[in-house]
């Protein structure tokens, strides 16, 4: 296998693209994908404080390292979910990476701002961990953005994390939803930050693969809770038809943004208010992560 570009032996082969690359030029592939990203959507410019959401695993820690490289100004955000050995260990990971680049890392606690760790408000609502969790992961990189004068925040979901949220969204056909899925969020209320996905056109084994050329020291392991998830399964059905048919989950992503997405798009604009309690944007009164906050104080 030779590399596309230089010629040279070829570490990877993308079958999607129908090219191999020597591990220089993969990187470099790489760093292509995240600028065209960026350029297409407009995510951010270099004059722009961007804050990065990162988890310890290869693809927010991989945003992360290009962002840097290309000179942005970045901020990293860990977000301690209190899922034992797992926290532990991701934020070690989030340390480590933004000690060795000499670049700021802020981290905010679940337990403190919720009131207690993500497995305590599993218990609490008794809905799946992955629905408290994620609300209030969105809440509070959106909050720290805000606190912080930062108007964007970059997570590290990948084409694969992408496919398989719009799977499962036309699989219930979720009307929320679909318009919502974007590589780049623009901000629609003056407390709500723009949030972008750079990653969005690189698969989960190319991230793993930059992130292991560039040393990138990552959580293998995934969170405890995520085991028998429903968006695992879709990733297994996405890949089942990667194989037989490179490109399937690139055209199924790209051609929703492209082609199905603005038919989905509201004709009426949601009406947005800001909390009672915290300030923050809500539908209602009193928004989801207080309402949250209060059930887990009324049971602990
Ligand atoms: P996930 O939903 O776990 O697949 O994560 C998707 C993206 O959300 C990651 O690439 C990160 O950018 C961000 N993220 C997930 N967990 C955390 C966390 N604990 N702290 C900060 N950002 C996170
Ligand atoms: Fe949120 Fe696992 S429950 S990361
Ligand atoms: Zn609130």
């Amino acid at each position: 296998m030779k590399c596309r570009k230089c010629g040279g032996t070829a570490v990877l082969e993308l079958r999607r693209h129908n090219a191999a690359f020597c591990a220089d030029d993969f990187q470099e592939f790489f760093r292509n994908q995240v600028r065209e990203a960026i350029r297409r959507h407009r995510m951010f410019t270099i004059d722009e404080p961007v804050l990065v959401a990162v988890s310890g695993g290869k693809d927010s820690l991989a945003l992360w390292d290009v962002l840097i490289d290309e000179g942005y100004r970045t901020t990293g955000l860990y977000l301690d979910l209190g899922i034992f050995d797992y926290s532990v260990e991701s934020r070690g990971k989030c340390e480590a990476f933004a000690a060795a680049r000499g670049v700021p890392l802020m981290i905010k606690r679940v337990e403190e701002e919720v009131g207690a760790p993500v497995p305590v408000i599993k218990q609490v609502t008794r809905r799946p961990p992955c629905s408290g969790c994620g609300l209030s992961k969105r809440y509070l990189m959106n909050r720290a953005a805000l606190e912080a004068g930062m108007p964007v925040v970059a997570t590290g979901h990948n084409l694969d994390d992408e496919a398989a949220t719009l799977f499962g969204s036309v699989m219930h056909w979720q009307m929320d939803s679909l318009p919502r899925q974007s590589p780049a969020l623009a901000s629609t209320h003056p407390k709500l930050v723009r949030r972008v996905k750079p990653l969005y056109r690189l698969s989960e084994r190319e991230t793993a693969a930059f992130a292991f050329l560039r040393r990138i020291d990552y959580i293998v392991d995934e969170c405890p809770f995520a085991k028998g998830a429903t968006s695992i399964a879709h990733k297994e059905i996405l890949n089942r038809m990667e194989d037989a048919s490179p490109g399937a989950k690139h055209n199924f992503l790209f051609g929703f943004l492209e082609k199905a997405r603005p038919a989905f798009e509201r004709a009426e604009a949601v009406v947005l208010n800001e909390c009672v309690r915290c300030g923050q944007v809500t539908t209602g009164t009193l928004c989801a992560f207080c309402k949250l906050a209060d059930q887990v104080k009324r049971s602990v």
